[in-house]
């Protein structure tokens, strides 16, 4: 424990005593004898914002991550004060205020305590920047862990570690680097089965200490700015997930395209090159739904323009690429090269939409066009005609999707890799320096795309890739992991990234498949297919100044290997759609870690390699040279080995045979895992069946299955299909009921029922109350049986 004096020492200071209190509606003021105010917010029983000002008053209260369009309230509120505290309830936690040293702690109902204050709140002044380094510590309780954090490329339980929060062009980033591309200031402890969040919304940079400089402490801190965070009480993990999903926001759904497989390399020119590679997915049946075009598609890396020379008609292109069923989908960087010739730069140039240095003169820095200015997306009026530019790709052309990339922002060639810290910014009517805008420029510009790509995209929906990201950013934009290498240590660090993002609420995230930097080895490239194909976004990429990076520059092993994979992904599309659904609506993580499936099994808090795909399906990757198989850990439940239909107990470890074109994956026991049939790319066949994959349970299980017409907003309107299926398995008996909701017609009258392990021979079969055929029963190993109309009630009788 520090004392007083040692921080005074330190030159940190810590507010003094409450001198007075007041209650605003859901918010408490408490005042101390030295200026400080702690301002208490309740958002919902489980959802507290702490805000502290050192200088008597509140500045404008304003964030970018906070998605103003939820719905907030709570069921109880009661302030009490006693001699020594002032205490706070709500239905779900009671928060304590010290009145000596306004020490804060929180704890649920039975006065068990989740989080206290160590030092709570203290400040350092900075003189070189002016105002205050902000600080906060609190006690870590024995056995606690931590998860979250967006994208560290570090162990999935970041206890012991220290990360700090810079968006950075990180190239060829290794394991343990810090800082990356994207900013979260959100982590999720774990202590005693109970989970809690701190939702830390500060854009400057910040820095978190996980009992690495102290073994009992944790900490955050910024360089400037509030004292601002937002505390979330489980006690569920899940609860402390889709709470913080909530508050920052959640996404809209995608069009399922955007869930098929998605090939890029930097890049893909002449015109004549990009045919090649989609014809030879077709040639190859290896389905694929989007092509990328990379930074040589433009005039000199001049944004929103074409190469005359390689792509002299992007419309045809667009549409013959559309015909054959390929998205196309474009670069677009926020360096706007200096060139008075050029109509973007000079339009930006008239409005002064460019950022500014601290004397005047704009922000000038070296990207890929040379020297360049950079649109200050932070100002609304900027976003506006930013998103106007999209009106011919998109329109016109027929772009489909854009990706943008080196918002960070990256600058070459200068020591910071950014933008120097006097740049001004707006931030939207609340002018800073680069220091605070820093962190949220990348979302700022892909919020800006997003607007300009879904208002030219409309009445279909938009697609957009971002490199940098700060917490919300999944409102608008998906996002991938940045230049990874060709390495089974980045297979590594991709797996736990992915099922990071999504704990961190941005779940539609991808790593570049096979490696960004260097060459993967086939095997490498396989491997990495067979996870990529589990993870939201779906894209092999990389930097094309090695070797090939098509699934077919390995060798027909390979070629075979990824088309197995990226088929079954394409079988899953309506698995994997309903998952998305799920995020969108409920905020759930696409992919859960195992401590998320199950914190109470203590196993599973360090496990990083084994995820839940949505949430039937458990996936384990190989990540290593050679293997045959694996050890791995297999949660609470019971587990049906998807190649061999073995059922498994779980809460144990155990070793795993696959051969090379497998990896384990294992689906939950009375699961119903819907599939469509192969196609080359989503919406190339009209099918009249939609096969269930039946999992048998002696007991019960629910699935559901959400589809729409894939793309368009219909949906809002109940143009939804809404299947739950609730499966009970007896002895000698399985009954499948179904329930529907939506008035969306799907395309299919028939399904395909493949009855997975039943431990008894079919006697009878009875569809809402009648007996049909044994003749359309098929006997292929296991069960199938072809339905020729929707069911409410499927009952499978045994001999
Ligand atoms: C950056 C991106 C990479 C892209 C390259 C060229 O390195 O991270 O994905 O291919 O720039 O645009």
């Amino acid at each position: 424990m520090i004392t007083n004096q040692e921080l005074e020492h330190k030159g940190d200071q810590f507010p003094s005593k409450i001198v007075s209190f007041n209650q605003d509606v859901d918010s408490i003021y408490f005042n101390t004898d030295n200026n400080v105010i702690l301002k208490i917010t309740i958002l919902r029983d489980s959802l507290i914002r702490f805000r502290y000002t050192t200088k008597g008053y509140f500045s404008n209260d304003f964030s970018y991550a906070i998605d103003k369009t939820q719905s907030h309230g709570y069921n109880q509120l009661e302030v009490i004060e006693e001699s020594t505290f002032y205490l706070i309830k709500t239905s779900k936690v009671f928060c304590k205020v010290n009145k000596k040293n306004l020490k804060i702690s929180i704890h649920d109902i039975d006065g068990f305590t989740i989080l206290e204050d160590e030092i709570g709140f203290h400040w350092e002044e900075s003189y070189e920047h002016g105002g205050n380094i902000v600080k906060m510590s609190k006690m870590s309780k024995d056995g606690e862990s931590f998860y979250g954090m967006g994208d560290k490329p570090t162990h999935l339980n970041l206890k012991g570690k220290r990360v700090e929060n810079w968006a950075t062009d990180q190239y060829a980033f290794h394991k343990d680097q810090e800082p990356l591309y994207k900013v979260v200031p959100f982590y999720i402890g774990l202590h005693h089965n109970k989970a809690y969040g701190v939702f830390f919304d500060n854009t400057f940079r910040t820095f978190f200490d996980f009992c690495h400089e102290r073994r009992n402490i944790t900490s955050f801190w910024a360089e400037g700015g509030e004292m601002n965070y937002y505390f979330v009480y489980g006690p569920k993990m899940a609860d402390v997930v889709t709470t913080y999903t909530h508050l920052t926001g959640k996404p809209e759904l995608p069009p399922m395209w955007t869930l098929g497989y998605h090939q890029c390399k930097w890049s893909y020119y002449p015109e004549s090159k990009v045919k090649e590679v989609t014809a030879r997915f077709r040639e190859l049946k290896i389905p694929c739904d989007a092509i990328y075009l990379d930074i040589d598609y433009m005039e000199g890396f001049r944004c929103f323009t074409w190469s005359k020379e390689y792509f002299p008609e992007p419309k045809r292109m667009v549409a013959e690429l559309a015909k054959d069923g390929f998205k196309t989908v474009v670069i677009i960087d926020p360096g706007i090269k200096i060139d008075k010739d050029y109509w973007v730069y000079q339009e930006a140039l008239a409005k002064g939409y460019f950022c500014r240095r601290a004397d005047g003169p704009f922000m000038k820095g070296k990207v890929w066009p040379g020297e360049c200015n950079f649109p200050d997306y932070t100002n609304p009026e900027v976003r506006e005609w930013w998103a106007g530019l999209f009106k011919e790709l998109i329109s016109e052309i027929g772009v489909k999707g854009v990706w943008n990339d080196m918002n960070e922002p990256a600058v070459m060639d200068v020591p910071g890799k950014t933008f120097p810290y006097d740049v001004r910014h707006d931030y939207d009517g609340n002018p800073c320096s680069h220091r605070k805008a820093h962190n949220i420029y990348g979302t700022q510009m892909a919020r800006a795309t997003y607007e300009g790509v879904k208002r030219f995209a409309y009445p279909k929906r938009p697609f957009i890739i971002t490199r940098s990201a700060y917490s919300g950013a999944q409102r608008y934009t998906s996002s991938w992991t940045g230049d990874n290498v060709a390495s089974w240590e980045h297979l590594w660090i991709a797996n736990i990234q992915m099922q990071r993002m999504s704990i961190s609420g941005m779940g539609f995230t991808g790593s570049d498949i096979g490696g960004f930097a260097e060459q993967p080895s086939g095997e490498l490239y396989a491997r990495w297919i067979q996870l990529g194909v589990f993870h939201p976004f779906c894209r092999t990429h990389s930097s094309g100044d090695h070797g090939e990076q098509e699934p077919w520059s390995f060798g027909q092993e390979v070629i075979d290997i990824t088309r197995k994979f990226v088929e079954l992904r394409y079988e899953l599309l309506p698995y994997l759609y309903t998952m998305f659904w799920q995020y969108v609506n409920e905020g759930t993580p696409m992919l859960k870690p195992l401590v998320y499936f199950d914190q109470e099994d203590f196993h599973t808090h360090y496990r990083t390699d084994e995820f839940i795909f949505g949430n039937q399906i458990l996936v384990c990757p190989i990540l290593e040279p050679n293997a045959l198989g694996r050890r791995m850990y297999l949660p609470k439940g019971n587990w049906y080995n998807y190649w061999t239909n073995e059922l498994t107990e779980g809460k144990k470890e155990l070793w795993i045979k696959t051969d090379f074109d497998q990896i384990p994956i294992f689906i939950k026991e009375g699961a119903i895992i819907p599939k469509y049939p192969v196609q080359q790319y989503v919406g190339e066949l009209q099918f009249d069946e939609l096969t269930l994959d039946v999992y048998y349970k002696l007991g019960k299980e629910k699935s559901t299955v959400y589809e729409d017409a894939q793309d368009g907003y219909d949906y809002n309107k109940g143009r939804f299909s809404l299947r739950t299926f609730t499966l009970n398995g007896k002895e000698k008996e399985l009954i499948i009921q179904q329930h529907k909701e939506g008035t969306f017609e799907t395309g299919y009258s028939n399904f395909k029922i493949n009855l997975k392990a039943l431990p008894f021979k079919v006697k009878k079969v009875e569809v809402d109350n009648e007996k049909i055929s044994l003749d359309s029963l098929k006997l292929n190993g296991e069960n199938t049986l072809v339905l020729y109309k929707d069911f409410t009630e499927l009952h499978i009788i045994g001999a």
